[in-house]
């Protein structure tokens, strides 16, 4: 079985605009969180979708969906948590809760403010977390990435042919993922900044699946202005 996890429990501090978090800003004709939520909902591989809301926007989350998703009844809504990560583990709790897990229980997470991801994306991922057990999806960096320690010198400067950068989905075999997450030290948990790295700290495959530069984040108001400029030229 696979679950479509879209996460949506941030407060988008470095948008800095006035109003709810950018997840629920109108892009076109719809919330931004909805049109992720439309591309899971339509993609006939993922059996369940789940959106993880920050607790407080939860019935606002709620009303939007009634309003503007497709099958609203077919989205169910669990409590977001303190970090990205910690809204996947309250996702993964959830449908724990109804569903037995098995060693083909895959779950895709995604970025609620990547509005434009694809199907095929999400199918490329869902390939890879079976045949791998993790999938990241990337673009290959397209500026030079230097690495510094202080934010004063450049102490690195890493091969761009080497360096990607990521996006979502990231796709999981959730029994592999829970296991290897039992097993790493507090320390690391509290590390966590990405669902992969309790891959890559036991060192485990995570496969690449291909991303797309119209799959980007909407992280600042500018990126939300290009968002508007995509929607209204389609
Ligand atoms: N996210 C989440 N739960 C959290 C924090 C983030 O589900 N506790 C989600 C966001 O809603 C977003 C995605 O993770 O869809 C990517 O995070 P980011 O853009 O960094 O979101 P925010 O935390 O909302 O933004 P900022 O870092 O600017 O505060």
């Amino acid at each position: 079985m696979v679950f479509g996890a879209i996460l949506a429990g941030g407060i988008g501090s470095r948008m800095r605009m006035e109003g709810p978090p950018k997840q629920f800003l109108m892009l076109g004709a719809k919330p931004v969180f909805i049109h992720s939520v439309e591309v899971f909902l339509s993609c006939a591989a993922i059996s369940e979708v789940y959106l993880g809301v920050h607790p407080l926007w939860l019935e606002h989350a709620q009303d939007l969906l009634m309003r503007y998703a497709s099958k609203p009844g077919e989205v169910k809504l669990a409590p977001g948590g303190a970090d990205r990560s910690q809204t996947l583990f309250n996702v993964i709790d959830m449908a724990t809760s109804s569903h037995e897990l098995n060693e083909d229980s895959i779950i895709v997470t995604h970025d609620a403010v990547r509005p434009f991801v694809t199907e095929s994306i999400i199918l490329e991922n869902i390939s890879h977390a079976r045949q791998f057990g993790a999938c990241n999806t990337v673009i290959p960096a397209i500026d030079t990435i230097i690495e510094s320690f202080d934010g004063k010198e450049t102490h690195n400067v890493p091969l761009r042919k080497n360096m990607y950068q990521v996006q979502t989905p990231q796709s999981f075999n959730i029994v592999k993922l829970m296991g290897l997450y039992a097993q790493l030290s507090d320390k690391q948990k509290l590390e966590l900044t990405d669902a992969c790295s309790i891959f890559t700290y036991s060192s485990e495959k995570v496969a690449l699946a291909a991303g797309d530069p119209m799959n980007f984040k909407i992280t600042t108001e500018l990126d939300y202005r290009i968002a508007q400029s995509l929607i209204a030229s389609v």
